[in-house]
């Protein structure tokens, strides 16, 4: 795979105002949202990883069923991904789950979420990532709405995410168009990712475009849009990764055995204003 021109952060636009974000995710599959996360909001959820996620001893869902105990990298980080706070029940670390949510409910967010959807959105999963990257993906093959088409994708990186030394969220432009083929088993094997990893080589001349993205910034995308993490060469990114539907909304979820209601099953958007 071949990394494509990346974006400059500090040639940055104003905030894309909320009206324009359902086209650019029509036109591109994605929409980079400028500075709309204010630091301090950020500091208090960084702050919050080292005093109550990295400092907890037990073990927690990584977006499964599973529970695992931490796994430090040599960078510090947590390298075993993705930590599942929608459905984590831990005490110890809500204090970091309050203060994720509190980024993911920042106006900044919800209000473009609102504008998009035609009404509130609630975020139907909720993970935390650092030292660890995703394999190129759709989430429509783990996750969507009933029918599908409906779920956007949030990344907010923590920190500056500019240049190879970061791990990067990467975007495959244009690669919304086709679903590529999967079931229960492929997922489980890893043999999908082999399988998106082929399609891209195949329909997009092997292009994973990393984007450049300054603390504060945020990416919407499309739950048909091929995109993951490159690793770089820190090897860490704290980061978050949010999945979002309308309040009216079905919701199928990785693993679950039925849908559920969007209003019965997501997290409203209640953060810091
Ligand atoms: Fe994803």
């Amino acid at each position: 795979m071949q990394a494509a021109t990346a974006t400059d952060p500090r040639a940055a636009a104003p905030l894309v105002r909320a009206s324009e974000v359902s086209g650019r995710l029509r036109r591109d599959g994605f929409c980079i949202l400028r500075g709309a996360l204010p630091t301090p909001v950020l500091d208090e959820a960084l702050a919050a990883y080292d005093r109550h996620l990295l400092a907890y001893t037990g073990s927690l869902k990584r977006q499964s069923q599973r529970r695992e105990r931490h796994r430090i990298g040599p960078s510090g980080g947590l390298v075993n991904a993705l930590v599942d706070l929608h459905r984590e029940g831990c005490p110890p670390i809500e204090p970091f789950r309050r203060a994720v949510l509190g980024v993911v409910g920042h106006h900044g967010i919800a209000e473009r979420l609102r504008c998009h959807f035609g009404g509130p959105a609630r975020a139907v999963s909720l993970h935390w990532l650092d030292e660890s990257k995703n394999g190129p993906h759709q989430d429509q093959a783990y996750e969507d709405s009933v029918p599908p088409g409906q779920l956007v994708g949030l990344l907010v990186p923590m920190w500056d995410a500019v240049g190879p030394a970061h791990n990067r969220f990467f975007v495959v432009p244009g690669s919304a168009d086709a679903l590529v083929p999967h079931d229960a088993e492929s997922l489980r094997s890893g043999d999908y990712i082999r399988d998106v990893y082929a399609a891209v080589a195949d329909r997009h001349d092997g292009r994973l475009t990393p984007l450049d993205l300054a603390r504060g910034d945020a990416v919407l995308f499309s739950s048909r849009m091929i995109h993951g993490t490159i690793l770089g060469t820190s090897g860490r990114l704290p980061r978050i990764a949010a999945h979002f539907l309308p309040e009216d909304a079905v919701y199928r979820g990785f693993g679950f055995t039925r849908p559920i209601a969007v209003r019965e099953y997501g997290l409203p958007l209640t953060g810091a204003v």
